[in-house]
């Protein structure tokens, strides 16, 4: 029972890379499960801010061990760059990133079809970040995609089958220019080169470390109301963002599973188009973006802000089995005198007392106004030091979520965040 996840409980970027670099300082292995080059997980430690996309974000720890899942979809040149950005950084990699032979791999087309897409989607736009992904994702289920154990057995004859469709598409659904197979060839062998060594079974490697003895913690990309069957359909990311992902994700037993930690903020963001009940909108949302600094790391784009959506997280709770709750960003919320919470939705005539599958556009929230601190707390590393307010903010929302929360997070560096 060694095994911990770590998932969104919101529409992604509640910061969950800053607290899986925070747990893995007593982690062996850390994994991505799901989602691509279109994560953004931000980590400040030792002074030094990093971005990463694909590589787990506890590489920055000297001894652990980071594996991309057989559900990740893996962009070779986002891979290679993240590599070689960190060798640069004199971060060692070598026997450290390891990738599984199962996954699939991002190729030029996805781009360009996600890219086009959604350049010609009118109202109907996801806001994708134009990485590919569901487009990947699609061909996966298609049983046509490129996987990176192909990379090593009848590339050239997978990869024209595969070509020979796209190009199909390109040219007649699209009226885009075709591929040329023999540039995709040549760039694919010269990944299949650099990442040979990395190659691994990976659900036979967890086992193994498992019953040796080894901690593993699974990171969560995106989060649980932007999971293809869970959330806010379709405006969504194409994998099972959560718990379940994890699983299939990796090839680990549901058996090893010992915590299932879900990543909040203390408000709510996101990025992208689709429904946002507690959404705050014009000034005041401008006010709570510049305070959170709420712009995405992958796409820079601005992110939507609002209120804290209780049975948004009530619905992570049930979907992923969550242990615990970790709070991020409070701090943000030290400049308001009084601060909604959304405990509950109308919609139209009806109350709604759970998180809906359809109509979240017409769900007005239910709020309760808590009062606010008015006090800077980024300094404070302690529950007994945190200002009576902010404490029972805290309480509160553990209360109605009926989830225990168990670290809050009071700024960007490893040092601002603590357990209760
Ligand atoms: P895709 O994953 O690029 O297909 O985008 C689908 C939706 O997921 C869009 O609303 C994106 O903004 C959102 N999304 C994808 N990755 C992230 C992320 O890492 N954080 C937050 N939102 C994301």
């Amino acid at each position: 029972m060694s095994v911990t996840i770590a998932v969104g409980a919101q529409w992604g970027d509640e910061g969950k890379a800053k607290i899986i670099d925070y747990l893995s300082e007593n982690i062996d292995i850390i994994a991505r499960y799901q989602g691509g080059a279109n994560a953004g997980h931000t980590v400040v430690a030792n002074g030094k801010k990093f971005i990463f996309h694909l590589i787990p974000s506890g590489i920055l720890y000297p001894r652990t061990i980071c594996i991309l899942g057989n559900g990740v979809v893996i962009d070779p040149q986002a891979l290679i760059n993240e590599i070689e950005k960190l060798k640069q950084e004199n971060i060692e990699v070598q026997n450290r990133i390891f990738i599984s032979e199962a996954s699939h791999i991002v190729l030029p087309f996805h781009k360009i079809i996600d890219e086009h897409k959604e350049n010609f989607a009118g109202k109907n736009k996801i806001g994708t970040t134009k990485r590919g992904i569901g487009i990947c994702y699609a061909d996966k289920m298609l049983r046509i995609g490129l996987r990176i154990g192909d990379l090593y057995h009848k590339l050239e004859e997978k990869l024209n089958h595969f070509i020979e469709i796209k190009n199909k598409e390109l040219e007649i659904l699209y009226n885009l220019a075709k591929l040329e197979p023999q540039k995709v060839l040549e760039d694919l062998k010269k990944f299949a080169e650099y990442i040979q060594p990395m190659v691994i079974n990976s659900s036979l490697f967890f086992e193994k470390q498992l019953k040796q003895g080894k901690t593993i913690l699974l990171e969560g990309a995106q989060g649980t109301a932007l999971d293809i069957d869970h959330g806010t359909y379709p405006f969504v990311t194409s994998s099972n963002t959560t718990t379940g992902g994890a699983l299939t994700g990796t090839g680990i037993s549901y058996r090893y599973i010992q915590n299932v930690f879900g990543v909040c903020k203390a408000y709510v963001t996101r990025v992208g188009e689709g429904p946002f009940p507690t959404e705050i909108f014009g000034e005041e949302g401008k006010e709570m973006r510049n305070l959170g600094n709420e712009y995405g790391a992958t796409t820079g784009r601005p992110r939507r802000c609002g209120w804290f959506d209780v049975e948004l997280i009530k619905h992570a709770g049930r979907i992923n089995g969550l242990t615990g709750l970790v709070l991020t960003k409070i701090d943000v919320l030290s400049k308001y005198k009084t601060i909604p919470v959304s405990i509950g939705y109308q919609r139209n005539q009806q109350k709604l007392d759970y998180f809906p599958s359809y109509g979240w556009e017409d769900c007005k929230p239910i709020y309760e106004f808590l009062p606010g601190w008015e006090t800077d707390i980024s300094h404070i590393t302690r529950w007994k030091d945190l200002p009576e307010n902010c404490k029972n903010y805290i309480e509160k929302i553990q209360e109605w979520t009926e989830i225990p929360i168990k670290y809050v997070s009071v700024g960007p560096t490893r040092e601002q965040t603590f357990a209760l």
